[in-house]
């Protein structure tokens, strides 16, 4: 079974279904938008913002995962990418951004700033503050045919580690993490970006744009 650096199963990845993050994306950005997507795993999120009209290149540290991708593809660590290039929106989502490793995130900001065109939107999915206090062992649910279930839930501080698990079509799959509670500001700030809005209701997505100088 193929697993990703991060600990993602690549089977899980091909069997859960879309849930509404490509809309959230496509609302956020102007009409045929050019999309840098980091982590894009084996296209979940790709294929349908793909199918609403964007311009799609998908990144991703995983051959595994970009195998399945049906878009451009650039294989490689996201503070490392390089493309030479900008976009309307860079989409860093799946919560990346919570790593527990305060160098990866610095990178990964800074590689998103990067490919940012002057009028360009970060657009970011993260287990906002409020999370760390409320998720709990067994919590979970269904999407498409993959039940999903927490367990394990220890806190230390800012970080939060779990164990999640998988289960369909007979088969278990279990992924743990550590991820780490952010101030939005200070993230923001040491990648020399400005809050723009809240894209969600639940604050779970949020939008940036490069901070103006001068
Ligand atoms: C949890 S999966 C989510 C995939 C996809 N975004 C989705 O929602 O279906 C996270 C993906 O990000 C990739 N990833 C995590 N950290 C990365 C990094 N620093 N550089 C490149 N890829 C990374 C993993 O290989 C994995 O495919």
């Amino acid at each position: 079974m193929e697993v990703t650096a991060d600990g993602s199963p690549v089977e899980v990845y091909l069997l859960l279904p879309p849930n509404g993050e490509a809309e959230i994306v496509h609302a956020a950005a102007p009409p045929g938008a050019s999309i840098l997507e980091l982590g894009s795993g084996a296209g979940r999120v790709t294929h349908p913002l793909v199918e609403l009209g964007h311009e799609v290149v998908a990144v991703d540290d995983s051959a595994a995962m970009l195998a399945h991708v049906r878009a451009p593809a650039v294989r490689a660590r996201i503070g490392d990418l390089d493309l030479g290039r900008t976009f309307d929106v860079v989409l860093l989502g799946s919560r990346l951004v919570n790593t527990e490793k305060d160098a990866d995130r610095q990178a990964m900001l800074a590689a998103a700033r990067q490919h940012l065109g002057p009028d360009g939107r970060l657009i970011v999915e993260w287990h906002p503050p409020e999370w760390f206090d409320t998720v709990a062992s067994g919590q979970g649910g269904l999407l498409g045919d993959v039940e999903i279930e927490l367990s394990d839930v220890v806190r230390r501080g800012d970080l939060l580690s779990a164990t999640v698990h998988y289960a369909a079509r007979g088969r278990r799959w279990r992924q743990e993490f550590t991820c780490r509670r952010l101030v939005l500001d200070d993230v923001l700030t040491s990648a020399d970006l400005a809050f723009d809005r809240w894209l969600t209701p639940d604050r779970s997505w949020f939008s940036a744009r490069p901070r103006r100088r001068g």
